[in-house]
């Protein structure tokens, strides 16, 4: 049997956004203009203070990809120091095999649910506008967390895609930090 006192984490969205609602360019480029990642844009404090709270991560398949292709276009530009427990939700088997991360399949609930058990107490972060999405829809998340970028985009992949509905959300908090704003967001389930 589980044990159901042990203390949880959030499940939280965690989202880098342009002003105009895009959470990636044409292409699914996230360098924000001009070859700029995320980290030039927050103080670094914020994305260490983050990260810490941060226990486990569930990642969807594109957006898996597409943090592989970045790596290896640009291996030394890590902007998020997270070294935690990583749970890939795949319908495919990765080629080559990724031993540093678990393969989900299927139930979006059972998934946030093994994830955030590995959380240690901490947060779980979802990744991807579709993982995000599914998890919106189901009433899985707690918190959204937003670093606004100032860009208009113009185009690329939206914070969710059409067809998620509407959802209340409570503004929690929302501060300058470097020239990005961070915005948390209670989501009302
Ligand atoms: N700005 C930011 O902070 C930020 C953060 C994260 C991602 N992004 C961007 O968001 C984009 C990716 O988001 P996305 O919405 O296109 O895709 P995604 O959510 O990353 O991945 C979707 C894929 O995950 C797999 N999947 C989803 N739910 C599943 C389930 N229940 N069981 C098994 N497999 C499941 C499916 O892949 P298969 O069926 O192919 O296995 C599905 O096509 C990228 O452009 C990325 O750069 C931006």
């Amino acid at each position: 049997m589980s044990d159901t006192s042990a203390a949880k984490g959030k499940v939280v969205v965690n989202r880098a956004m342009s002003l105009d609602g895009f959470i990636a360019g044409p292409g699914d480029a996230m360098d924000w203009g001009g070859g700029r990642r995320l980290a030039d844009f927050v103080a670094p404090e914020d994305i260490a203070e983050i990260a810490a709270a941060t226990g486990a991560m569930l990642i969807g398949r594109r957006t898996w990809e597409v943090g592989e292709r970045m790596a290896a276009e640009e291996p030394s530009n890590v902007d998020y120091p997270f070294s935690g427990p990583m749970f890939l939700l795949t319908h495919r088997p990765l080629d080559p095999p990724a031993p540093e991360v678990t393969i989900l399949s299927g139930d979006i609930g059972e998934a946030v649910t093994t994830a955030l058990n590995a959380a240690g107490g901490k947060d779980l972060e979802i990744l991807g506008a579709d993982v995000a999405s599914q998890c919106l829809q189901r009433g899985l998340v707690d918190e959204i967390l937003v670093y606004l970028v100032p860009m208009l985009l113009g185009d690329g992949i939206r914070f969710s895609p059409s067809g998620l509905g509407t959802i209340e959300l409570e503004p929690l908090s929302s501060r300058r930090s470097g020239d990005a704003t961070i915005l948390r967001f209670l989501v009302y389930r």
